[in-house]
């Protein structure tokens, strides 16, 4: 059964396929738009800024912090009675280098504050401090997923592996458009999401824009 979404769904195939393709398009607006100007890196408005902006088009929570508890394999996330405090204290962790980055990103993963579409939206997240902060973003087309996802899962207790992984990925196009592109192909591609192109879709809106 498929998440309860504004889109009237109930087939979950289906509704992933629609949720690839709204969801990329936005966050190619993104890109193209003075959207990341008015956030604050690193602050969680910025992460709800960027969830709502993805998902608001099909999910009512878009945005909001979630009222359920969330798992993954054997890991819980932040339960519920801890989550407004700890995404306070996550906000005030310092950002000033690439080991602090990243332990900020560690556990605003831990946090999972979104219903759905934590891992997406995070890593944009991440980007965007990465950016601001060193003048650096991530080339996720060179991170492989089952290296990515493993240690992410390791990360709560040991973040050495997703340090290594993520420093060996670090670029300065940070206004590439094909690198953008290409990390969120494989940022929706870690999630399972692969049925849309990135480019495919902005064909589409050319197309639109040209008739
Ligand atoms: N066992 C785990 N322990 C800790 N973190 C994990 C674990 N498994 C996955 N993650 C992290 O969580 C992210 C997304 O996981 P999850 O599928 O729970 O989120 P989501 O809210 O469904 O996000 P999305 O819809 O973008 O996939 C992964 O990209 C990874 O960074
Ligand atoms: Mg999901």
């Amino acid at each position: 059964m498929a998440l309860e979404n504004k889109l009237g769904m109930t087939d979950s195939a289906e509704l992933a396929r629609q949720e690839e393709k709204i969801s990329k398009k936005k966050a190619l607006m993104m890109f193209e738009t003075d959207f990341f100007d008015s956030l604050k890196a690193g602050s969680f408005s910025a992460l709800a800024a960027i969830h709502r902006y993805l998902f608001e088009d099909i999910y009512e929570f878009a945005g909001k912090v979630r009222d359920v508890n969330l798992a993954k394999g054997n890991f819980r996330f932040a339960p519920l009675m801890y989550l407004d405090e700890a995404l306070k204290n996550i906000e005030k962790m310092p950002q000033s280098n690439f080991d602090e980055i990243i332990e900020k990103y560690v556990e605003m993963n831990i946090a999972h504050p979104f219903r759905d579409g934590n891992g997406r939206s995070t890593r944009i997240w991440l980007d965007n401090i990465l950016k601001t902060e060193l003048g650096q973003v991530i080339d996720c087309s060179r991170v492989d997923k089952d290296d990515y996802l493993l240690a992410m899962e390791r990360s709560p207790i040991k973040d050495i592996e997703i340090k290594y992984i993520l420093k060996n990925a670090l670029t300065d196009k940070i206004n590439d458009r094909d690198v953008y592109m290409k990390g969120i192909d494989n940022s929706y591609y870690y999630e399972g999401y692969s049925y849309y192109s990135i480019a495919s879709l902005t064909q589409a809106v050319k197309l639109c824009a040209n008739n």
